[in-house]
């Protein structure tokens, strides 16, 4: 049994759709172990109380970035997280996170990496009018949104749509793509090549 740890600050629903596909078991062999929010009353955390699932604040304002780190990893780590999943973490981590969890740190991002990495993906790809964009599952290392990429799904840009349209149906594909990005890690059938991942 593979324990995942979530880590978010906002609405949380990548979140939810993971934990769906595990009670479904869509996602075998794991269960999230424990959801850590960085913000207060956030819909994330309600979720998984709801859901029964073991959650905690641990609120980032005002703190250094390695000194909050170093307060999630020790809940990940007491709860024996084989993989560390960020559903909307919005808080750039620490070299010093990066490497407690090597190649076990996951990341959604809702545009074709490298295309528009940073804040509002989906706005900026909309506003420089690219006609396909979409979401990338990757690993994290100690760039932003840079390591190498697990699951991307495409969507195409309809000429009626707005950001919100647009970032609506992206979101729809991020709730496919992280789960079939937590399977391809946790079965562990692959390699790394270069940046490249590869299925052996
Ligand atoms: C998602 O669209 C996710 O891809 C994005 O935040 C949203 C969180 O939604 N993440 C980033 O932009 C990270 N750079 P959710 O809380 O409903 O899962």
């Amino acid at each position: 049994m593979k324990n995942i740890g979530m880590l978010l600050s906002g609405r949380g629903s990548n979140f939810e759709a993971i934990a769906k596909n595990v009670a479904e078991r869509r996602i075998p062999d794991a269960r999230i172990a424990i959801v850590i929010s960085n913000k207060h009353e956030t819909a994330g955390i309600e979720t998984a109380r709801r859901l029964g699932l073991e959650s905690l604040v641990i609120p980032s304002k005002g703190m250094q970035r390695e000194e909050h780190d170093r307060a999630v990893a020790a809940e990940l780590k007491k709860r024996n997280v084989d993989l560390v999943c960020l559903a909307g973490y919005m808080r750039l981590l620490s070299p010093w996170f990066v490497q407690q969890f090597p190649r076990r740190i996951l990341n959604i991002h809702p545009s074709l990496l490298p295309a528009f990495p940073g804040l509002e993906a989906q706005q900026q790809a909309f506003a420089y009018g690219v006609k396909v964009s979409g979401c990338s599952v990757h690993f994290v290392d100690e760039e932003l949104d840079h390591g190498p990429i697990i699951v991307q799904r495409a969507v195409n840009v309809q000429d009626g749509d707005d950001e919100h349209t647009l970032a609506a149906r992206i979101l729809d594909q991020e709730h496919i793509a992280y789960t079939e990005a937590i399977n391809v890690v946790l079965e562990g059938n692959f390699q790394i090549v270069g940046r490249r991942l590869v299925r052996k």
